[in-house]
């Protein structure tokens, strides 16, 4: 019966938010079709929450770190105002070269800066306190590195969001041998410590972390 709940719940969440855009809806479908990764990328639910936090907090410069097909840097795009500007990073040539494919088809794609190469350095070439926003998806070993980035970056009251802290849930082992659960165990940790900041975990998906730089 627990598994059947978690699967009962996911599909009445997913049955009463909006749905995605068009645009978007085709770059899933693509991305299953050439990577066989589709999982990698945020879905709806996550994608919709990020477009729903980006309107609310009036955000105009975002960071994503973690572009992958550019299925979330899209999502935001269009959440975001005219003026906007999200800067996204990723490190392999082949998932940005269909990021960018998508991001020409979209009238919000001119909003997105898509920077290759790894994260942490296109994040130190970042002014302090420039950000309003800043989504962090990319390799778990990194999150406390990019945390770091994340609160010389933002802005006071900017809003850090992260993917996947449950990691499969298994942070929940009483031992933990994966590496990348590892990492994620201490990056909650180090975040919960953190006196800079007021945070939420919630439950959603592989869970998140929705942080505010005080
Ligand atoms: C989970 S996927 C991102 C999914 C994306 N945010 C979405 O929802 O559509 C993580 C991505 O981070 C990229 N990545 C991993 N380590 C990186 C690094 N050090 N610098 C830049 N990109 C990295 C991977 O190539 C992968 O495409």
């Amino acid at each position: 019966m627990e598994g059947d709940i978690t699967k009962i719940i996911e599909g009445y969440v997913d049955a009463h938010t909006d749905d995605l855009s068009d645009l978007l809806k085709d770059l899933l479908a693509e991305t299953e079709s050439i990577t066989g990764r589709s999982r990698w990328s945020i879905g709806k639910v996550e994608g919709k929450m990020l477009q729903m936090l980006i309107k609310i907090s009036n955000t105009r410069r975002v960071v994503e770190v973690g572009t992958f097909t550019g299925f979330s840097a899209l999502a935001m795009a269009e959440a975001l105002p005219k003026d906007g500007v999200l800067t996204t990073c990723e490190n392999s040539k082949a998932y940005a070269d269909i990021a960018l494919r998508y991001f020409k088809k979209s009238p919000h794609g001119q909003k997105i800066h898509l920077k290759l190469g790894a994260a942490l350095q296109t994040l130190g070439e970042i002014a302090d306190n420039s950000q309003d926003f800043i989504f962090i998806d990319a390799d778990k070993p990194s999150y406390g590195a990019y945390f770091d980035e994340a609160l010389r970056i933002l802005r006071s009251g900017g809003i850090i969001f992260v993917d996947n802290v449950f990691w499969r849930n298994k942070i929940f082992k009483k031992k933990i041998s994966n590496e990348n659960a590892k990492a994620i165990a201490a990056f909650n940790e180090k975040v919960n410590r953190e006196n800079r900041v007021e945070k939420v975990m919630l439950g959603i998906r592989d869970g998140v972390y929705l942080i505010r730089k005080k």
